[in-house]
Parts: structure tokens; sequence; C-alpha cells
């Protein structure tokens, strides 16, 4: 069975066409001139970001029937279910309450939350007043969060984000990858006596996660004095975080050092439970709670400003629109802030594995795309590499620029401005690009020939006219990072109701960890059916572990 299409679904279809027949036909420099109000029409403030969406192809009329379409997908009303813990994630029938661990008062299970965050704290502290001690009795130096996915991409994105607030008591380190190299590279550099690992998995069932938190208790074990009695070291060494309780308790870890997380929290929206340890280890539970306040900011944003000026409606209505009348197919997101550079990463898994789905929430396939490939890196790194398909490839892609006004680094001021300038430069020259006239005036001036004139100006010719959304933010903070962070949850979140999909679940990703058991069998020697390629690769390996 095939769900409705769009223009099923929506009756503001055809007047959507019309309004893409007559913006197409505009240049979006020119939006500017005819109108001198547009960047206060279409720009909007929320919880100390300011996002400038002038640079689309949008105006007053578009915005208004941008409106109607979410009234027709009924966003108000999913909004709410999602702030009150309605069954939004219904095919693992759960609420998707992440709101809730940054809310002041949280909707749901408030003594446990409060709880746990109370004993986040009282972990933090000890670690940095020097009270939480290794098997030798030395203090914690180093801290290594293991785990994978939301366990890992979100934590690791906030604490190298949050880099200038680091208080400066322990050193953070991730690990994820299953590939030895990942930890041994680590370990190598460490100082066991002095190190805490911290098995960070929802499900306490990851391969990845396992495998590495093995290892690493196996290392430490090589040089930690009889493993046993309460102070032994993996009680000393090593906490867990995890919904699973009983099996982090199984691997050997003190129940002291199991900080628990529920089942409403999704993996990939988990860095605001206790999931974010190692970024309050890094700048500190008062920090960590300024993180909170800040997406809780954005949330209260999202909840009640009107669609019209509401942050994260606008990005997701934008997108949809690219998406479904434009044609497009990827999303560019570009920091211009080093410490953000773990940021398109980051949003990869919090937007492709929430909308990258095939089915409506019905169950019927889609006759639509859902999700579109979300890329990007810092800047302006990107400049010199995939920039040039953003600005003459075949593709239009719309692009979020990220920037930050003030740098942390002091006296730098010329260095930050060229920063600022690039990325501004970058996103002027998508909507302008470079004229005909421009090009052969220019090679004109250089003294080059009528017919190297007419050979060269095609190539350096630049079409411009592509999107762009420009998000500002004075600095950087603890604050201004949360609300980043929840804009684009919630970003997700709408694009999922205009697309009627389940953002929440991620059956897709079960297939690859089933599939790995049976080629692990056989890559240990087991004789397992396999396809050609895969069991042409298996007989190289086992030639070479047999020396053939
Ligand atoms: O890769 C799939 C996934 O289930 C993600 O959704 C999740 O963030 C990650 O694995 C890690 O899961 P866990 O925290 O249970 O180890």
């Amino acid at each position: 069975m095939t769900a409705p299409t769009l223009a099923q679904r929506y009756a503001c279809w055809p007047a959507l066409q019309q309004h893409h027949q007559r913006l197409a036909a505009c240049a979006l420099q020119a939006l500017f001139t005819q109108d001198p109000q547009r960047v206060e029409k279409f720009s909007v403030e929320a919880a100390g970001l300011r996002l400038d969406y002038s640079k689309n192809f949008i105006d007053t009329d578009l915005l208004a029937a941008l409106v109607g379409l979410s009234q027709q997908a009924d966003l108000s009303r999913a909004i709410n279910d999602l702030f009150n813990g309605a069954m939004v994630n219904h095919t693992e029938k759960r609420a998707a309450l992440h709101t809730a661990l940054r809310s002041p008062q949280p909707v749901i299970e408030a003594a446990a939350v409060n709880g746990t965050f109370a004993r986040m704290a009282d972990m933090v502290h000890k670690v940095h007043v020097g009270e939480w001690r290794g098997y030798s009795n030395e203090t914690i130096t180093d801290v290594v969060n293991i785990g994978i996915g939301g366990s890992d991409l979100g934590p690791q994105m906030a604490t190298h984000a949050l880099k200038p607030f680091h208080t400066g008591h322990v050193r953070l380190h991730f690990v994820s990858n299953v590939d030895p190299s990942c930890l041994q590279d680590l370990l190598s550099h460490l100082n066991p006596a002095r190190t805490l690992f911290i098995v960070a998995s929802k499900s306490f069932t990851t391969l990845e996660t396992l495998q590495n938190a093995q290892a690493a208790r196996h290392w430490l074990q090589q040089f930690a004095p009889g493993d046993a009695g309460e102070n032994h070291a993996t009680a000393r060494h090593f906490v867990a975080v995890s919904s699973a309780v009983n099996k982090a308790q199984a691997f050997g870890i003190a129940a002291d050092n199991i900080l628990p997380m529920w089942d409403w929290v999704g993996g990939r929206y988990s860095l605001w439970s206790a999931i974010g340890l190692p970024i309050a280890l890094a700048i500190g539970m008062e920090q960590f709670n300024a993180l909170r306040a800040g997406a809780h900011a954005m949330d209260e944003h999202f909840r009640h400003a009107p669609i019209a000026g509401n942050m994260p409606a606008i990005l997701g209505l934008l997108g949809f629109w690219y998406q479904h009348f434009w044609h497009t197919t990827s999303h560019v997101v570009l920091p211009y802030d080093h410490y953000l550079r773990y940021f398109p990463d980051y949003l990869q898994q919090l937007d492709m594995e929430s909308n990258g789905k095939r089915v409506a929430r019905s169950g019927e396939a889609l006759p639509y795309h859902s999700g579109p490939v979300i890329w990007g890196s810092v800047g302006t790194n990107g400049q010199h590499s995939f920039h040039q398909l953003l600005h003459q490839g075949t593709h239009m892609i719309p692009a979020d620029f990220i920037l930050t006004l003030q740098s942390h680094q002091k006296d730098c001021g010329e260095q930050h401005r060229h920063l600022l300038a690039n990325g501004l430069a970058q996103s002027q020259a998508l909507m302008c690009g470079k004229s005909r006239e421009t090009v052969e005036a220019e090679l004109r001036a250089q003294g080059l020939a009528d017919n190297e004139i007419a050979f060269l100006a095609p190539h350096k010719v630049i079409k411009g006219n592509r999107p762009s959304n420009l998000i500002t933010i004075d600095q950087l903070t603890p604050a201004t990072l949360g609300a980043l962070v929840a804009l684009y949850e919630h970003k997700v979140y709408v694009q999922s109701v205009l697309w009627d999909i389940n953002p929440f679940d991620q059956w897709g990703v079960e297939l690859g960890k089933q599939l790995s058991g049976p080629i692990y069998a056989a890559l240990e020697g087991s004789d397992t059916a396999l396809d050609g390629s895969t069991a042409t690769t298996i007989g190289r390996y086992h030639a070479l572990h047999s020396g053939k």
C-alpha cells in the first residue's frame, strides 16, 4: 500500500506550485532591492540565536502559504504532542521526551531525573576535587567516553564546542569505533592509574561499545593489582550510563557508578541525559545546566511562537519547500567556528537517522522523498574543497551558515574578521554569483583577446541564485550551543510531521548489525553461506592470516 501523495495530503499544493513558478522567475538579489525591509521581515530571533532567512526564495505570500501548509499538517498539535509526552514514537510505543531533561519541571519521572542529575553533579565534583581515586589512590586526569552514535556524537560535539569553558580538571577523550586502532592509539598515551572510563550505552548491547569496554578493562587489569572486592580496579575506573542498569552491573560496574537513562530518551537526543556526563566533566555541572537552560529557551520558543515567527518551523518548512518544489536532495551545514567542527557529524545522525524513512506512520510506502542527505564541514576549510560544487555544480544545495560574531580568542580580531568575511562572502556569492557581463569585463581588463574571452567566459560564470540561511550567535556559550542543538532537533521534528513519518525509531540500522554476526563467524572460520563478493574477501582474509 502507498501513502497519499503530498498533493493529496495538502490542499495547498497547487498554490505552492504557483508560488514556485513565480519565485523561480526571480533573482534573489533583486528581492532585496524591491523590498528594503526584507531582512527584518525574514529574520527571527530566539534564545540567543538570530536566523536571517532573507536569502531564500520566499516572500510574504509564500510565508503565509507555508504557514497554511503547517496548519494542514497539524503542526501545532504535533508540537504539543511532543512536549506533552504523547506516544510520538509509535513503533516503539514511547514518548520522545528529551525536552523534559532540560525543563526546570520535568513532565516525566521528575524525581528520577533530578536525582540522576544530582548523582551526576556528585561524580563531577568528586573527580574535579580529587576525591575520586584510582586503584593506586591517585587522582583522575583523563576520562575516556566509550560509546557510539548518540552515545558519542552529541557529547563529543558539545565537549569540543565548549572548549573555552573547560575547567581543566580532566582531559576528555572519545572512543567509538570498534576498529582496535581507535582505542589502542589512545591508551598508549594514558596512565591507567589515572584514567576513568565512561561506558555510555543506552542499551548496553551495542557491539562496538562492549568490545571497546572489554578491551579497556583488559588494559586496566594488566596494570591494576588484584581486581577483586569493592575497591577493585573496575569499580574505581569504570562508570556507566545506561537504561539497562542490570547489564552494566553484570559487566562489573559498581551500582553506585551507574547512571540511569530512560526509554523515552532517544539515543540521538540523549546528550541532555547522563549521557552528557563527559560534557559536565569537561565544563562543570553549572555550565552543563546552562547548556540545558539554553535548549529549554529554544523549547519554549518552539512551543509558543506562532509558526510564521517560529525558528525551527521556518527552517523545517524551507527545507521541505526546496526538496519538493526545487527538487533538492541534500542540505549543507557550514559552521564558521572551529569549535563547531563536529557539529555537521552530529547533525548527520540527528537528521538522517531520524528522517531517513521509507514508510509513513501508517506503514504505507512513501510516494515522495523523506529526509535529505545532510553534510558539511567547518568554514573556511570547506571553501577549499567542496564549495566549488555549491557554486558551480549542477545541483542546487540549500545551505545553513552558522557564524559566531565574537571569538573566544583574545587579540585575534583580524583573523576572526577574516573568518566572518569569508562566511558572509560565501553566502553572498551563492546568492549573487558572477554574471557573464562581469566575467567578460574582467577578462577584457586583463587584456585578453575576444576569442580567449569567449572561450573562458562560460567556465567563469557563476549563476548564483542559490539559497542560504544565516544563523548568527553573538558568542558560542553553553546556553547558545544548547539553543542551537534544540533548534535543529525541532527542525527535524517539524519535517517529520510534514512527511508524516516517525523520526524517533531507526530500524534500518539493525540489518547491518544482524548480518555482521554470520560474517564474523565466517571470518573466524565457520562454514557460512555467503554471497560471492563477501566470500571472496573472507577468502583473502584467511589466505593472509594463514600465511599463504
Ligand atoms: O546506530 C544505532 C543506534 O541504535 C543509535 O540510535 C544509538 O545512538 C547508537 O546505536 C548507540 O546505541 P546505545 O547507546 O544503545 O549503545
